[in-house]
């Protein structure tokens, strides 16, 4: 089960932090027409990539295959124009201030945090993240921990779950430490609204 950290909500105006974003385009865009052009650059070497993509050529092969993998998965158990899925990156995308105040509760060095946003009538499917833990060279003594906060007010339609638990309605600044962050999620938003959450790698 995932552990209950606290309620954020009086330390950061989450609303401010959002509306913004709603008119924001990310590069980091992942439905069927980006997922069919990172395929076909590694499969079929063809040069069709947004610049995203294009930073993503540098990234590790453990991660390049880890991401083929998925999106191979996700076209042949699951419909690809489904899924749709963004992510935006503090200082690039938000105050980077916010880190700040969510480390100072929580502890430890954040390594990665980003907002994922899911609009209306698009899914996330069961997948696992690919985290730097993966890494040949990663330090196996260091402890690393997930986090998932609620950003959004409650609004029925929105769903996100993590292993075999449903986080449905939560109130707006929740925070939750995963069980691991190689954990099974998938998300859903069947509302008419757009679910934005925060998600934080942290580093012991
Ligand atoms: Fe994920």
């Amino acid at each position: 089960m995932a552990t209950y950290i606290g309620n954020c909500a009086d330390l950061i105006d989450w609303k401010k932090i959002t509306a913004p974003l709603d008119d924001i385009v990310s590069d980091e865009l992942y439905n069927a027409d980006t997922m069919r052009l990172y395929e076909n650059h590694f499969l079929n070497s063809t040069n069709q990539l947004s610049d995203f993509l294009k930073d993503q050529v540098a990234t590790s092969s453990s991660q390049i295959d880890y991401n083929l993998f998925l999106i191979k998965e996700w076209s042949s158990k699951y419909r690809l124009d489904t899924i749709g899925f963004s992510l935006y990156r503090p200082g690039k995308h938000y105050d980077a201030t916010v880190d700040n105040i969510l480390i100072k509760l929580l502890g430890g060095n954040i390594t990665t945090t980003s907002i994922s946003r899911l609009d209306p009538g698009y899914n996330v499917p069961i997948h696992e993240d690919y985290t730097n833990i993966k890494e040949p060279n990663y330090d196996p003594n260091k402890k690393v921990c997930r986090y998932v906060i609620f950003i959004t007010p409650p609004e029925t339609g929105q769903f996100f779950t993590l292993g075999d638990e449903c986080f449905h309605n939560i109130k707006i600044g929740e925070i939750y430490k995963w069980d691991r962050p190689q954990q099974l999620h998938c998300a859903a938003n069947a509302s008419y609204k757009i679910n934005y959450l925060y998600h934080l790698q942290v580093e012991y």
